[in-house]
């Protein structure tokens, strides 16, 4: 039942929505959405004020429309990273990977087609799925959230989607997919005509190979990429698509024209030029994942192998709505995924991890 008014002609299919998003409470210690805790080191908050105050004058301007400079950075970022040759032509930028998504979505997308992911999963794809008219399949993963092949290939030769989405290291679970399996997937989606899509917000935290390496002998397997996590640049609103470029003109189809700011493009050029000095909380956001680990596990719940800045748990005997609730008396917010018996802490600073472990010795008693 819809709560809209008459005179809005709001689409069908959305009436029965809300906004998306984690609940924002104030003044608690927030490990719920998966951001990097750590602000940005001083040296490079000064160089990107610098560099802001060199584009201000300029900014009755549209933006560089295709952001090369920024893009041919992260060509050299990812191309760094995987041993590969990546250039321009081979990126795509935009306000954070939601909005690469989307871009996806809406060029290979819409009414007609079908969106197939491993869920549970990012719940962004879905929704993106429905905001665009795709019709939305969930396909599988075993109770550990790995994935079988056999069953995704067989989930993708009966669907027949025209997009098809991996997530690794996978939110919420935070385990990780490794290339082989990736690889026979990315068969299955290229003998049915989809793209493969894999989501890889978290590879920077994972010590698997990147599904980069696929692009140059697959040219349907497409790497969303962020800013947000490892850069710990979430504020900002950057992300960005490794893929062939003929994958990269399909985007440039359905992105709106001026859609990265000059002011976002200046400082994301900073950032990435000291990615080192961005990423160096990386080591220290793993150690406290494995600590985390061991404290959910002394306390006798179980905590899943993750690859990335935040672990799901399990375990605990009362409700995920009650335990939730739990860590919020004791001022910590984290996120309730919607999985009953689960709930998903986000790593935190050495102090924070501190104050989550306590509370979660006071609860597990
Ligand atoms: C798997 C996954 N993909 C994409 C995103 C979106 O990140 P952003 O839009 O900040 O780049 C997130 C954010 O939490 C995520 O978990």
């Amino acid at each position: 039942m819809s709560n809209w008014p008459s005179w809005l002609p709001l689409r069908e299919e959305l009436q029965s929505l809300t906004p998306y998003g984690a609940p924002q409470i104030g003044d608690v210690t927030q490990l719920n959405t998966n951001e990097n805790p750590f602000s940005l080191p001083k040296e490079v908050q000064e160089k990107i004020l610098a560099q802001i105050k060199n584009v201000v004058a300029g900014l009755n301007r549209y933006p560089d429309r295709d952001a090369v400079r920024l893009r041919s950075k992260l060509a050299g970022y990812i191309s760094a990273q995987s041993g590969l040759n990546f250039s321009v032509e081979n990126i795509w930028a935009a306000n954070g990977s939601n909005e690469i998504l989307q871009t996806i979505f809406l060029a290979c997308g819409g009414t007609g087609r079908t969106a197939l992911g491993f869920t549970p999963s990012y719940s962004v794809h879905p929704l993106i799925a429905r905001t665009t008219g795709t019709r939305w399949v969930e396909g599988s993963r075993k109770k550990d959230f790995s994935i079988n092949a056999v069953e995704a290939i067989k989930e993708i030769q009966r669907e027949k989607p025209s997009l098809v989405f991996l997530t690794t290291p996978n939110n919420p679970s935070g385990t990780s997919t490794p290339i082989s399996i990736i690889t026979q997937i990315a068969q299955a989606a290229g003998e049915v005509g989809a793209l493969l899509v894999v989501d890889e917000a978290y590879a920077e935290f994972s010590l698997e190979k990147s599904a980069v390496t696929l692009i140059g002998s697959m040219p349907h397997v497409l790497s969303s990429r962020t800013m947000s996590k490892a850069f710990a640049f979430a504020g900002v609103r950057v992300g960005y698509l490794v893929a062939d470029p003929r994958v990269i003109d399909a985007a440039l189809v359905t992105r709106l024209p001026y859609h990265l700011s000059a002011l976002t493009q200046a400082a994301a050029e900073v950032a990435i030029d000291n990615s080192t000095l961005m990423q160096s909380g990386i080591d220290d956001l793993v150690s406290g994942r494995d600590l985390l680990v061991r404290g959910i596990e002394d306390a006798g719940w179980k905590a899943l192998d993750s690859s990335a800045n935040f672990i799901l748990f399990s375990g605990f005997s009362k409700s995920s709505a009650e335990i939730w609730n739990e860590f919020l008396k004791r001022g910590i917010l984290i996120r309730d995924v919607g999985l009953e018996g689960y709930l998903r802490v986000t790593v935190g600073t050495v102090a924070e991890n501190q104050q989550f472990l306590a509370a979660l010795q006071e609860i597990a008693q």
